[in-house]
């Protein structure tokens, strides 16, 4: 319908500020549902055929197509002074235009008030259908009974935690996590246990171990492009981690929210063990971190609890950002947007191969981090304040360590967070450099 109200204005059948009959006679004449015809009139003002106007309809747009958007202007990201590589955040930008149009299409909907109102936003307007059929391409089968909407990942991980734990309660880490993580656990007033990791993730040994001599019921875990160490847990590993969550009823909380990224990947644990994981997702770095959308996929025994835990701290994600979501998922807009960051990563991590000795770092081809392993003598701490005297920003392993004298000498990179490749470029030269001359690396740096 939106294509043939197109043509019917290129063909001149339809003239500028011309009004489209109303929706509801429309969809009488054609045989049509109502909600059919109200999508046709918003897919054909997404496209800048036509106008919605408040309380007095739609009518052939004057103006032609939408105007052009610049993708990265307004960013609050450097375009000079320091070169930071401390912020896993996605390449930005490349949804402005698509953000123009969906607001548009949104806009002219005719139903706006629905957004306003106040309603539990996990199970409306086919939000959690399409979040369940978006986690469905990680290889994970969802039921829309099984989502609830968040305001992101980080939220996510909040409300997971919330429901499954009480303060006091010990829950088992990879030793080095998400840092978010540790402030978090902190302020819940739970007992973060390093767990050791090797090459391959988390140690199955180590975790057996650790759930012998400690009380902990739960796991919080990042088994795809793990931060910082940039580890994908391989699938026989996934099957063996799932194994003893089973023998000492293990809760899992998944962090997945790299799993996009990959263009192929293991199956997540709450694929193999769907009775106890919660799975944490969200779109900000596939799509855009600004949306503030995560989706959760929980097991049936805590989905009462973590609903709970939703309302508690925000009633409900806002509505209108899990609209767009939800249109950019079903209209195919989320797939372009998620290759795009793939491919960038891919560009970056590229660059990254080319400057950086390859036996110093590990990394995804896909992932936005990469972990840099400094040959003695240097030390982390001297490493990153002779990196930022050098105008560059980096983070060290203290940061997500657990048990922070045990961190290893090591620095993460994120790499999509600059706008500029030619930035992302530079700081690696510079890295590189520091690597090859440690004049500095005695230095004490406080
Ligand atoms: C490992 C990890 N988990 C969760 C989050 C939170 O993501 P969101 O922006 O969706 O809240 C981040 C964001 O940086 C992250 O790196």
């Amino acid at each position: 319908m939106a294509e043939a109200i197109g043509d019917a204005i290129a063909a001149g059948r339809l003239t500028d500020g011309e009004r489209l009959p109303p929706q509801r006679n429309l969809a009488f004449r054609l045989g049509l549902s109502l909600n059919t015809v109200s999508r046709a009139y918003a897919e054909a003002i997404g496209r800048g055929f036509v106008r919605g106007e408040v309380g007095r309809g739609t009518f052939v747009r004057a103006a032609g197509p939408l105007p052009a958007v610049a993708p990265v202007a307004g960013l609050d990201r450097p375009d000079g002074g320091v070169i930071d590589f401390s912020l896993n955040l996605p390449a930005p930008g490349a949804g402005a235009e698509a953000l123009a149009a969906t607001l548009a299409a949104i806009g002219g909907s005719g139903d706006l008030a629905r957004h306003l109102d106040h309603r539990p936003g996990d199970r409306v307007d086919g939000h959690a259908a399409a979040a369940a059929a978006w986690l469905g391409r990680l290889g994970l089968d969802t039921d829309p009974d099984e989502m609830v909407v968040t305001a992101g990942a980080q939220h996510g991980l909040t409300v997971a935690l919330l429901a499954l734990t009480l303060p006091g309660d010990a829950v088992l880490v990879e030793a080095l996590t998400y840092a978010p993580a540790k402030a978090l656990a902190r302020h819940l007033g739970l007992k973060l246990v390093p767990v050791a990791m090797d090459v391959a993730g988390l140690s199955p040994a180590a975790l057996d171990a650790a759930c012998r001599a400690t009380a902990a019921r739960t796991l919080y875990c990042l088994p795809t492009l793990h931060t910082p160490t940039t580890v994908t847990m391989p699938t026989d590993r996934r099957a063996e981690i799932a194994a003893i969550a089973r023998t000492h009823d293990l809760t899992i909380v998944e962090d997945d929210v790299f799993g996009f990224l990959p263009p192929t990947r293991p199956p997540p644990l709450a694929q193999v063990a769907p009775e106890r994981t919660v799975f944490v997702s969200s779109v900000s770095k596939c799509l855009a971190p600004g949306l503030r959308v995560g989706y959760l996929r929980i097991p049936a025994k805590h989905r009462a609890a973590v609903r709970a835990a939703v309302h508690l701290t925000c009633w409900m994600p806002p509505p209108l950002m899990a609209e767009i979501a939800t249109r950019w998922i079903t209209d195919g807009t989320a797939e372009r947007l998620n290759a795009h960051q793939r491919a960038e990563a891919e560009t970056r991590q590229a660059i990254a191969a080319r400057l950086l000795p390859a036996d110093a770092i590990s990394a995804d081809p896909h992932g936005f981090h990469l972990w840099l392993q400094l040959p003695p003598p240097w030390r982390a701490d001297a490493f990153r304040a002779a990196a930022e005297r050098r105008g560059v920003r980096v983070v060290t392993a203290e940061t997500f360590a657990v048990d922070p004298p045990q961190a290893p000498q090591s620095v993460r990179l994120c790499l999509t967070h600059e706008t500029a490749r030619e930035r992302v470029e530079a700081g690696l030269s510079v890295i590189a450099g520091l690597l090859e001359d440690p004049a500095e690396s005695g230095e004490l740096v406080v």
